[in-house]
């Protein structure tokens, strides 16, 4: 089985997910975060190298004060978790979106975890939050706006390339393989510059029940898949 270099995955449905039991959307929320525990090591095991989960979107500040109180208590207590399953895993962990957002407690843990496991690099994991593709755009091209201001940069001279490395996901590959658990087809601002040319999966299965079984359908349906960048297939040439 061919398996993608780069998983992107929009983790959904948590809050149906409780719903369908009974039980309040926070308790949704705790048993994603369980899952999200477990994700790394099954990518390992699968042989993925770069995994991007979507774990707070800059929308979700959205919800209801208690939803995201609720949430920031979980991502809390992850950040500290992780650290073992960065080691665990051999696994170098990055935050992509804007941390400034969130607590200083918050955004020292990120940090201590960023620092800890660069030591790492069987698996990249990046975790969004407070991520949102076009404020991403709108931070990048800040960015360059300043630096062609100091003189740094050549407005000549920007190339794709150069607009990649001004994003969070700067120097990590473009996704392969896309999937958004709970059946929404939609992107809700994931990843727009990074996802040109990736294969997109959905599958109903919410967030807390997506497990190793549905990441192996996920990949036997991207080895179905053929992919074009554009051109056309090999065959079609001889
Ligand atoms: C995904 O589950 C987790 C976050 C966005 C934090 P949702 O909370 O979006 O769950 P649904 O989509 O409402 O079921
Ligand atoms: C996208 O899911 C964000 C995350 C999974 C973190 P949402 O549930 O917030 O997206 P919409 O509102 O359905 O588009
Ligand atoms: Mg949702």
């Amino acid at each position: 089985m061919r398996i993608p270099n780069h998983v992107a995955i929009i983790l959904d449905g948590n809050g149906r997910w409780a719903k369908s039991k009974g039980m309040p959307r926070t308790y949704g929320h705790i048993k994603g975060c369980e899952n999200l525990e477990k994700i790394c090591s099954m990518a390992k095991e699968l042989g993925v190298k770069y995994l991007t989960v979507y774990a707070f979107s800059t929308e979700n500040w959205k919800r209801s004060r208690e939803e995201v109180d609720g949430l920031m208590k979980l991502f809390r207590n992850y950040m500290k978790k992780c650290l073992k399953i960065s080691a665990e895993n051999k696994m170098r962990v990055r935050v992509i979106g804007d941390p400034r957002a969130f607590d200083e407690d918050l955004q020292q843990k990120i940090k201590e975890l960023e620092e800890f496991s660069s030591q790492f690099d069987e698996l990249h994991f990046q975790i969004a939050l407070n991520y949102g593709s076009r404020d991403e755009i709108r931070r990048a091209v800040q960015d360059m706006a300043r630096d062609v201001k100091s003189g740094v940069l050549n407005p000549e001279d920007i190339t794709e390339e150069t607009i990649s490395d001004y994003l969070d996901t700067k120097g990590l590959p473009d996704p392969d393989l896309l999937i958004r658990t709970s059946g929404e087809e939609r992107l809700s601002n994931y990843l727009l510059w990074q996802l040109a040319y990736t294969e997109f999966y959905f599958t109903d299965v919410p967030w807390p029940d997506f497990d190793k079984e549905e990441f192996v359908k996920a990949i036997e349906k991207y080895n179905g898949r053929e992919r074009r960048f554009g051109g056309v297939k090999e065959e079609e040439h001889v």
